[in-house]
């Protein structure tokens, strides 16, 4: 493919589109223009350390929503704030007028992830292992949060690679003192995050909605952009990535040959759910890659696809039924739905979703832009349902941008995404809040964390997009992958170093620690949680409050197994732990009988340690609530 054709066609499209964009009787365009800066407030009032919304957060940092129960939004998640940012970044970049009221945000977030970076937390530290940056959330003040919860989450590291580099590339283009900021001060916080993804992408984890253990498409599709564009900057800047982003091949083929039934893209395996795998999870993924001028095979899996565009139409119409989502009874197929996670979802009643819903009609907007700037598109066998719906003849074929057909597609698309806007905003209160979720029965209330950071964010890449304002193209012209089947994977160890310059604390000896697998086969009641604490920090000092919480993700009825790796903070020292029960209903704690001991090899070990036991104490009784 010739990078420079397409680019070519970069400047047709957009005059068009400023020409469209002009015309009078955009309604609903102009709703969006006035909508735009509203949730752009929103989001940044979302921001510590000044966010209206969110007092007591840290700089930089961003709170997930304000609600602090039902539910307890009060956090900031590693994805969230990545998805944020990326869009503000995109936001200054495209919009100098708006510069100065973004760029301390801008350098605050990336302060505050250097610090971040280095917080040791219940998926581990920084060093030696990295395995602490697939830590899922943090308290607000930038401190561990200690709860049970599905971790880890490997698309934290990436997505946050993604904003940031996004940051640097264009920082670098300013002149020598911003190439110099980008590489000495920006690149290492990005380095860390991608020397995670190059060694723990081929390892499960669970998914963006944190249900579901395995491999993830969404996370997958965001590892492979991280790798490949962090290849890019530090060619760019002359650093090295290492072997962590030699990986991106291998990643590509993983997504490529992994996920695909033959009719959609099945979102999570490697799981033992009962669910189709019909999910918003790859529709936005192809968000999160989308580059108006990648060819529709790049194996990144760009809107524009056969395979998405297939997977799109089958996620959707599972949510056209009028029995299950009575807000969309008797909507006609070429007509946009409120749309939510996946169909066999219950959380919170498993509603229709902001941010889906305008994740939708971005995902469209971008295929048609891709459409526009190749001047081509296809129908084929794989595609052709999705097309069928909004043009009924739909022949399969390529079409040039001269032929009816193509015209009459891309206006079909066209009014297909506006559609889906319409719905999101018909939902909206007066005010534009957004929440997380709205109702799928009458009266269509909003629902669940109000003023979700994320669901304003959805709405303005979905303004971006329609408005024709592409982000930096990342897809390189050579792109290339390996076809099924893939090599066996050997993902690389990573190295790892506090962002110092960036402003992470410069205190690695106190960073060290060795990684300990622990593992104890526990029968517990459903609500009941094993932990371990014990004599070192990680391990909460014997402070009960701080114990480290194990999972279940190999749990089983008959190998009642609770683990987790552990990075522990006394290299080189006897270690004294126990097993705690953490009752239902507030009921407190059933403590082991014994105390346990372990001897810990020193510093720089990076082979897990890994201990089988059997608890050795009372069990526990669920409560009454
Ligand atoms: C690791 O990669 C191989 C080769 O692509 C694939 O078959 C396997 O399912 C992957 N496993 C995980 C957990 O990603
Ligand atoms: C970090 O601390 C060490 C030891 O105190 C010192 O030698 C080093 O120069 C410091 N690094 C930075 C970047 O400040």
């Amino acid at each position: 493919m010739v990078l420079g054709s397409r680019r070519l066609g970069l400047a047709v499209a957009s005059l068009v589109l400023v020409i469209s964009a002009g015309a009078a009787c955009d309604e609903l365009g102009d709703d969006i223009t006035q909508q735009r800066p509203v949730a752009l407030e929103a989001v940044l009032d979302n921001i510590g350390p000044d966010g209206s919304q969110v007092p007591g957060t840290a700089a930089g940092l961003v709170v997930a929503s304000p609600s602090r129960n039902d539910p307890d939004y009060f956090f900031t998640w590693s994805r969230d704030a990545a998805l944020t940012f990326k869009m503000i970044v995109e936001e200054y970049i495209r919009d100098p007028s708006g510069r100065s009221h973004l760029e301390g945000h801008i350098r605050n977030y990336i302060r505050s992830q250097a610090i971040l970076q280095t917080v040791a937390n219940p998926s581990g530290t920084l060093l030696p292992s990295g395995r602490g940056l697939g830590e899922v959330k943090y308290h607000v003040d930038g401190s561990r949060f200690n709860g049970a919860w599905g971790r880890p989450q490997h698309d934290g590291p990436s997505l946050r690679a993604i904003a940031v580099i996004g940051f640097a590339k264009w920082l670098a283009e300013q002149g020598p003192e911003g190439e110099a900021e980008a590489r000495d001060v920006i690149w290492p916080v990005i380095a860390n995050d991608l020397s995670y993804t190059g060694q723990y992408w081929n390892t499960t984890g669970f998914d963006l909605w944190e249900e579901v253990h395995g491999a993830s498409f969404f996370t997958v599709q965001s590892q492979y952009r991280a790798l490949v564009e962090g290849a890019q900057l530090a060619d760019r800047l002359g650093v090295s990535c290492g072997p962590a982003c030699d990986e991106a091949p291998e990643v590509a083929c993983f997504l490529n040959a992994a996920f695909w039934n033959g009719q959609y893209f099945v979102s999570n395996i490697h799981n033992s759910h009962a669910r189709s795998g019909r999910d918003a999870n790859s529709m936005l993924g192809s968000n999160v890659v989308f580059d108006v001028n990648a060819p529709c095979d790049s194996p990144s899996i760009q809107p524009c696809a056969s395979r998405a565009l297939a997977s799109f139409k089958q996620w959707v119409d599972g949510f056209r039924d009028g029995n299950a989502y009575p807000i969309n009874s008797g909507i006609p197929p070429n007509r946009g739905v409120a749309v939510g996670r996946y169909t066999e979802d219950v959380y919170l009643g498993g509603h229709p979703w902001y941010l889906i819903t305008y994740g939708a009609a971005e995902f469209l907007y971008n295929a048609v832009a891709q459409w526009k700037r190749q001047g081509s598109l296809t129908i084929d066998s794989t595609s052709r349902a999705f097309f069928a719906d909004l043009y009924s003849r739909a022949p399969e074929g390529t079409y040039r941008a001269d032929d009816s057909v193509f015209s009459l597609v891309v206006d079909a698309v066209t009014a297909y995404a506006d559609s889906f806007v319409e719905v999101a905003r018909r939902y909206t209160p007066e005010d534009g809040a957004l929440a997380e979720q709205f109702d799928r029965r009458p009266p269509f209330q909003p629902v669940g964390a109000r003023d979700l950071t994320w669901s304003y964010a959805a709405l303005i890449t979905m303004a971006a997009s329609r408005a024709g304002e592409y982000a930096a193209s990342w897809v390189p012209a050579d792109e290339s992958a390996p076809s099924a089947p893939c090599p066996r994977p050997e993902p690389p160890h990573g190295t790892y170093f506090p962002a110092i310059a960036a402003g992470a604390p410069n205190n690695t000896d106190s960073l060290c620690a060795v990684p300990v697998e622990f593992r104890v086969l526990a029968r517990t009641y459903y609500g009941e949680d094993i932990y371990v604490f014990g004599s070192a920090s990680s391990l909460g000092d014997w402070d009960i409050n701080n114990a480290q919480p194990l999972s279940t993700n190999e749990y089983s009825d008959s190998h009642p197994l609770w683990n987790a790796v552990v990075d522990v903070d006394a290299p080189g020292e006897r270690l004294a732990y126990k097993y705690v029960r953490r009752q239902n209903c507030n009921q407190g704690y059933v403590y082991e009988w014994v105390d346990r001991y372990l001897d810990l090899p020193p510093c720089g070990t990076t082979d897990v340690l890994v201990v089988n036991e059997q608890w050795n104490g009372p069990t526990g009784q669920p409560g009454n609530c």
